[in-house]
């Protein structure tokens, strides 16, 4: 068995003097018979609060009628890519949200002020029933977060009763009045959002106590529960959490973006240089350690590995595009955004063992979106290309490999240049996504693969001539994967020409 850091995709950084690096190829092996764990399909997970243009003018639009109805682009982009789960409604939204202002006739449902985001007021027309619509259209499963910050236990209580309740009971009935008998299939339920701030500013002991509150009244159906985890890296909450309640929590949602400047200044989606380029991957790569610190965290009070660390909240957080609403947080999608995509799902496969669910933030039009849309228009971003390239590893097995790579070097820091993770899915064949921090180099990249006879190799590559290339309402297609033609299989060795900035997905049968 490969020690745990052997297992690291982004391990084993080795700094070469700049000639040597030049000459010296990056090694990787792949243990192709050392599988033991599954890559939960979760990791590809979504996130669709009610935020700006998400929900409202993302998922769910207007036709020319003036009748709300959910966008089949849309769904069609996101089926393509197999979205597993949809977290909704929140992010900060969820314990501000009353479930009950979502139900009903759509005319008859009161309306409210997004006081979270923007202001805005919205006529709660996309509710509990409008959101599992979409759940079950998409093919995913159900992430409902309610509200523990501003609702009492009642009011989440009764949403779950709701939900599952059998016709003849008054929950029950009142859903089949609305259009559902049978109960809805619900499993995943946060018992709130990020409770240290924005969901009821709590200390981690008061939390862990109102969880176990909050969490016991969930009746009837078996929830999975998840408890709202650390802010980065806030370990005493997770400390606190595993302590208190962690035999009543099956997840724990922790979040961490990749800010390149202050949250303050955070910097342009799209007007960057080497210097943002190369931030953007030192701050992603962090995403490492802070899950092998949490996870050290949680094995001490759950060694089996029961509890999944859940990363509710992750991708790259830029400025505000220019001249749009500030609190919508609608940003461009770029190349990097896609590297940085790349790295992250490379990092929680190495992980695989504890983090069962991930969910990049957010889908429609919200931080680093898979999808942009104006008016009846639709944009896949360099983000939802890297999602394509890596359905690939859903539900399959992790393949210990180890990295040899050099460096990538700016302003007098390094970061290591190529990261990998591999797998084998259910028909044998192993998939290794490839990504090159590098924005000046290739890399070339030797792959021993052990323990399987392979005899043909295929590939996808998604890369772009510029560091901010992107996917405009004008040009939607300038960033999207093509063929890879630099793999060369010779016996059990492979061969990967990996370009500067890119990500590459190599089929081996
Ligand atoms: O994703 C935007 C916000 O970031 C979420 O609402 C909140 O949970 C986090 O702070």
């Amino acid at each position: 068995m490969l020690t745990r850091s052997a297992m690291l995709a982004t391990a084993a950084l080795l700094v070469l003097g700049s000639g040597a690096a030049a000459q010296t190829p990056v090694r990787i092996v792949v243990n192709a018979d050392l599988g033991e764990t599954t890559i939960s399909k979760y990791i590809y997970g979504q996130f669709g609060e009610d935020l700006g243009r998400n929900i409202y003018d993302g998922f769910w639009t207007r036709a020319g009628t003036g009748q709300w109805h959910l966008r089949d682009d849309v769904i069609e982009a996101l089926r393509r890519i197999q979205v597993p789960v949809l977290r909704w409604p929140g992010g900060c939204f969820a314990d501000y949200y009353h479930w009950r202002d979502g139900i009903g006739p759509r005319e008859q449902r009161p309306k409210m002020v997004n006081t979270v985001w923007g202001g805005v007021t919205e006529d709660n027309s996309f509710g509990t029933h409008e959101y599992l619509e979409l759940i079950q259209r998409l093919g995913a499963d159900a992430f409902i977060v309610g509200n523990v910050g501003s609702g009492a236990v009642e009011e989440m209580s009764k949403w779950w009763e709701y939900l599952h309740a059998p016709t003849g009971s008054p929950l029950g009935d009142e859903r089949a009045a609305n259009g559902h008998p049978e109960p809805f299939n619900v499993r995943f339920w946060g018992v709130g959002n990020e409770s240290w701030g924005c969901g009821g500013a709590m200390t981690p002991q008061a939390y862990a106590d109102n969880y176990r509150r909050y969490a016991e009244y969930l009746r009837g159906a078996k929830p999975f529960r998840i408890a709202s985890g650390p802010n980065t890296d806030d370990y005493a909450w997770t400390e606190t959490m595993m302590r208190e309640a962690g035999s009543r929590i099956d997840g724990l949602d922790f979040h961490y973006y990749t800010v390149v400047g202050s949250w303050a200044h955070k910097g342009s989606a799209t007007q960057f240089g080497e210097g943002e380029w190369f931030g953007a991957m030192q701050k992603a790569l962090r995403m490492d350690t802070l899950i092998a610190r949490h996870s050290t965290i949680m094995d001490q009070y759950d060694p089996g590995k029961r509890v999944w660390l859940i990363v509710g909240e992750w991708g790259m957080w830029h400025d505000p595009e220019p001249g749009s609403t500030p609190g919508f947080l609608y940003q461009q999608n770029t190349l990097r955004d896609a590297v940085v995509a790349g790295l992250h799902l490379n990092i929680f496969n190495s992980h695989a063992d504890r983090v069962r669910m991930a969910n990049i933030a957010q889908t429609v039009n919200v931080l680093q979106s898979v999808i942009l849309t104006k008016g009846d228009s639709m944009v896949r971003t360099p983000t939802y290309w890297v999602f394509d390239l890596y359905k690939v590893h859903q539900d399959a097995t992790l393949l210990p490999l180890n990295v040899r790579s050099d460096a990538y070097t700016y302003g007098g820091q390094s970061v290591p240049a190529v990261s990998a993770s591999a797998s084998k899915d259910k028909d044998g064949r192993i998939h290794i996504t490839l990504v090159n921090l590098d924005p000046n180099r290739g890399r070339a990249v030797q792959v021993d693969v052990r323990g399987q006879r392979v005899s043909s190799v295929s590939g996808r590559v998604l890369t772009a001539a510029a560091m901010n290339a992107d996917n405009t309402f004008e040009q939607p297609n300038a960033v999207q994967p093509a063929d890879f033609t630099g793999a060369r299989l010779s016996g059990g060795n492979l061969t990967v020409d990996l370009p500067s900035k890119s990500v590459v997905m190599v089929e081996l049968r």
